[in-house]
């Protein structure tokens, strides 16, 4: 599971470039013995039959993750930028960024008098120069491989949403008998406004819906106050600023974390969304929730999670597609 977790999140794919990372997916899904359809807009589906008498049930997780696109490159070959998907310039300064072909930059600031004055619009790009190395358009992402405490804590800039694409690929390779139908959609710009959820959430035409994708934690220093953290099992949402659960999913998530003793937690959510918050307002409308991966430091080069509760979100996924809907 780390392995193929390394590969995922070492994989160049900031939303709308997600190639690289489709093809690591699609490559597992192959192996599995899958025929992996990709639509119009770049989002990667599977469908597990099943042995019918069951729902119409998608899960998604998006392969995209945060990224920067170049707007102005000067004679010297500094790269100005603007966000793809939620970014701080706090974070940004200092970072190492790659762009798809390798291409390796630093982040910059100018001269600030205040620390307070930092922002996206005052910082730039050095890829060394003095050519420019770099052109208006490209994208680059964080630059740091996946790391780990050795155990089972592991850190990298794309666990949001690669960790929600591996608990995706190990519960569909878990999943032995299942009386759904089962749509696996790996989406893309996810980070920009759950856009491939849109469209994947309508193709498939579901009954039941869940995204799979990392949510906060509350446990660092004076965060802020949430009910979520590492290590403490698989998070059941119930509400972000996308969504709020059905409440029937909620009682078929939990009553299946319950009937196995699978560790896990319910999460509020204060900010942020994800692609169930577009595929519950599809076509006539579809219930919805999430699986959430614990993960501190959202948005940063340092998204942490906890194995043991990676395990808990696929443990929760093949025991809830199992049994038959409540
Ligand atoms: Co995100
Ligand atoms: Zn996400």
């Amino acid at each position: 599971m780390k392995d193929l977790l390394a590969r995922l999140t070492d994989t160049f794919g900031p939303s709308g470039r997600e190639d690289a990372v489709r093809r690591v997916i699609g490559a597992e899904l192959e192996a599995m013995g899958q025929r992996p359809l990709t639509d119009a807009l770049g989002n990667l589906v599977a469908v597990l039959p099943g042995r019918g008498g069951g729902a119409r049930i998608l899960l998604a997780a998006h392969m995209d993750e945060i990224g920067l696109i170049v707007t102005h490159v000067d004679e010297h070959g500094f790269a100005r930028f603007a966000p793809v998907g939620g970014h701080s310039p706090q974070t940004l300064l200092g970072q190492r960024v790659r762009f798809f072909d390798g291409t390796t930059g630093t982040i910059g600031a100018e001269r600030l008098d205040d620390p307070k004055d930092l922002r996206i619009d005052r910082l730039f790009i050095d890829c060394g120069g003095p050519r420019p190395a770099v052109r208006v358009g490209e994208m680059c992402a964080f630059a740091a491989p996946m790391a780990s405490d050795g155990g089972d804590r592991w850190m990298s800039h794309a666990m949001d949403d690669r960790v929600g694409c591996l608990v995706l690929l190990e519960a569909a390779r878990a999943l032995r008998d299942t009386p759904h139908e089962v749509h696996l959609a790996f989406t893309v710009q996810e980070e920009v406004g759950l856009r491939g959820a849109r469209t994947a959430g309508y193709t498939a035409d579901p009954e039941l819906a869940l995204a799979i994708d990392v949510t906060a934690t509350g446990d660092t220093p004076k965060a802020r106050t949430m009910d979520v953290s590492l290590g403490k099992g698989a998070a059941i949402k119930v509400r972000d600023n996308s969504l709020l659960a059905h409440p029937y999913v909620l009682g078929w998530l939990r009553g299946a974390a319950e009937r196995r003793g699978i560790p896990h937690q319910m999460e509020v959510l204060e900010f942020g969304g994800t692609d169930a918050g577009a595929i519950h307002t599809v076509r006539a409308g579809v219930r919805s929730g999430a699986v959430s991966i614990p993960c501190r430091h959202v948005h940063t080069p340092g998204e942490m999670v906890d194995a043991g509760d990676v395990r808990a979100c696929v443990d929760l996924l093949v025991e809830a597609l199992t049994a038959p809907l409540p």
